[in-house]
């Protein structure tokens, strides 16, 4: 593998939705750069910094304590602006003039989506991805930065919610995020033992919710959660519970969003190893001279997806599990 001889300075971003683990992401980048005496350039809020020139220099110790800090200290954006040739030439001028030979992009299929178009541009300059995003649908990787943390917010969350649930004998429906994918509505589900789930993946019916439920309450079951995906084909948890309600008027029915909660907080250990590893391996890739791919890791090895597969592609859940999910809750 040749080495790029001419790599003396890299930049590094993250963009799309923030998710826990970023910084950790960001310190093994600085720090694996640091370690072969190549420097680092932040870039605040995404691509938008890179059009605004909003750079930062980074040393081994503007990463120090920050390995277990929630949020990106860069900052995020989603920059729509960055669809458009003209500004993504703005970009690129932004970087050459900072002497920036290669960037690494932390964030979801948006944020590659955005790389892969500035490659398309400019085939002469060096990106690799890092997939940070609660939602874990990203392919070509078995798990993203900031899922681990999300599902274990989200899981908290419903602990406290059952209690409510059994002491006054509600059904809650709790809406989880993931705006195409089910993932975190479905780990929740097998962790918290849900009456059912509602994902994208797997339509259901309002008829066949109900009686999901009714065949649960048959079993003396007096209280329940069913976790709604944002992303489900029925609507919202709020509006799904409407149209349970109207079929099954007895039922004691009550709604909670988690929403942005399960974006926040400190990195699980899980997603600061990962972001460790993937940050790594993303400087370790420009040193090889690697450019479009997103570094990933399944069954614990690095690998690489380039950025078409990447966007196009999605992770797909595992439909076993969703089965399992619906027998244990029986
Ligand atoms: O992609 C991460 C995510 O949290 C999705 O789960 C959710 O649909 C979306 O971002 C929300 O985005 P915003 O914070 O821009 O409303």
């Amino acid at each position: 593998m040749e080495y790029m001889k001419n790599l003396k300075r890299i930049g590094v971003l993250t963009s799309g939705g923030d998710a826990p683990g970023m910084n950790a992401a960001i310190r093994a980048v600085v720090r694996t750069a640091v370690y072969h005496n190549i420097e680092v350039v932040g870039i605040r809020r995404g691509f938008q910094g890179l059009i605004e020139k909003q750079f930062m220099s980074l040393q081994s110790q503007s990463v120090s304590r920050t390995v277990q800090l929630g949020g990106t200290l860069l900052k995020s954006s989603r920059c729509p602006r960055f669809r458009e040739k003209q500004y993504r030439k703005i970009a690129y001028d932004n970087l050459r003039e900072a002497n920036i030979d290669a960037l690494v992009v932390i964030g979801g299929d948006g944020s590659f989506r955005g790389a892969e178009d500035f490659l398309e541009d400019f085939k002469d300059y060096h990106i690799v991805g890092v997939p940070g995003t609660i939602d874990n649908d990203i392919y070509g990787t078995d798990y993203t930065i900031g899922f681990d943390t999300a599902i274990n917010t989200a899981v908290s969350a419903v602990d406290k919610i059952k209690d409510t649930a059994d002491s006054h004998n509600m059904i809650f429906f709790v809406e989880v995020m993931g705006r195409d994918a089910g993932f975190i509505a479905l780990y929740t589900s097998i962790s918290e033992g849900a009456e059912a789930m509602m994902i994208p993946e797997v339509p259901t019916k309002i008829e066949q919710l109900c009686s999901y439920l009714q065949t649960e309450r048959r079993q003396n079951k007096t209280s329940g959660v069913v976790i709604v995906s944002e992303g489900d084909e029925n609507g919202s948890a709020s509006e799904i519970a409407e149209k349970v309600k109207k079929i099954l008027p007895n039922y004691e029915t009550r709604v909670t969003t988690l929403g942005h909660i399960q974006r926040g907080g400190s990195p699980s250990c899980r997603d600061r190893v990962l972001a460790s590893l993937l940050g790594n391996g993303a400087v370790e890739a420009l040193r090889k001279g690697i450019s479009g791919v997103m570094i990933g890791q399944i069954n614990n090895e690095i690998v690489y997806t380039p950025f078409r597969e990447a966007t196009t592609r999605h992770n797909e859940i595992n439909k076993y599990w969703y089965e399992i999910a619906h027998i244990l809750s029986l």
